[in-house]
């Protein structure tokens, strides 16, 4: 890595923060994290993504007990919320009476990958502003509640929330994946992943994030292995709880209008 360039320097400093000062987040500041936010790629420039401010001390409240009952919910300064969002194009043709096709997968994939895009750039520009903050998928938990709250449209889905402030500490840098794991060249290579993750397992496990944290220990009660990344995650991947893989997603979205076809 070039660690002479303080871009990469910056990008590669990236932690998640998940507590606050009280300083409050002014204006001039959250419109300077929306319009860098508004510079991502996006799909044929359809820009499928609205995002919502929070700051209103009840309903953030309310947020946090909806999102799984994530305390930096309720005590950040700003919480925004990255809504996918197919509603402005629909009226475009609906004015125009042409046929909308909100329906398709391919438009749902378009409005949430904006979506997300311009989630990860508000965080960077925030962090770059000197603050802290850290995405909330957990705003999936309760998407029929999230969506008669924030009065979203039908074609409009909450797809992650941001606590954002100013970090009381700075928080820890979580290693990654050896690269081996996941960049390959030309072609896909199966073989080179048991042993990067492997080796991925033994870092975290030196870290120690994961101590305390076992998903659903009641579910595997014979298991006396390493308890690190992959055996965190293929619970993670084997539960159908609410707050995990969520598996009322997809009736919540259809009758959204979304991801009928
Ligand atoms: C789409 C998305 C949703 C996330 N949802 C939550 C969440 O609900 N609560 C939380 O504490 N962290 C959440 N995170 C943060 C991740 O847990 C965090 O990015 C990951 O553990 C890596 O840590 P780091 O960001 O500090 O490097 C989310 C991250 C992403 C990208």
């Amino acid at each position: 890595m070039d660690t002479e360039n303080p871009i990469l320097t910056f990008l590669n400093g990236h932690a998640s923060a998940r507590q606050f000062t009280d300083q409050t987040i002014n204006e001039d500041d959250e419109r300077t994290i929306v319009t860098t936010a508004q510079r991502s790629p996006t799909s044929s420039n359809v820009q499928a993504y609205s995002i919502i401010s929070v700051r209103d001390r009840l309903k953030k409240a309310r947020l946090a007990e909806l999102c799984g009952n994530q305390a930096h919910v309720a005590s950040c300064p700003l919480f925004l919320v990255f809504c996918a969002d197919l509603y402005r194009l629909s009226r475009l043709n609906e004015t125009r009476g042409y046929d909308f096709y909100g329906e398709y997968t391919e438009p749902f994939i378009i409005a949430t990958v904006d979506c997300a895009l311009a989630a990860g750039r508000a965080l960077q520009a925030a962090q770059a502003l000197g603050m802290g903050g850290v995405m909330v998928g957990g705003i999936r938990n309760n998407p029929q509640e999230i969506a008669d709250l924030l009065e979203l449209p039908d074609l409009v889905y909450a797809v992650m929330g941001m606590s954002l402030g100013y970090p009381g500490r700075q928080p820890a840098i979580k290693p990654r994946l050896p690269r081996a794991a996941l960049h390959f060249h030309e072609t896909y290579d199966v073989s080179s992943i048991d042993t990067a993750v492997a080796e991925y397992d033994e870092t975290i496990d030196e870290v120690g994030y994961l101590r305390g944290r076992e998903v659903e220990p009641e579910r595997y009660p014979d298991f006396n292995g390493l308890y690190s990344w992959s055996e965190h995650t293929a619970r993670r991947m084997a539960s159908t709880r609410k707050g995990t893989l969520r598996p009322h997603l997809l009736s919540f979205l259809q009758k959204r209008g979304l991801l009928k076809k």
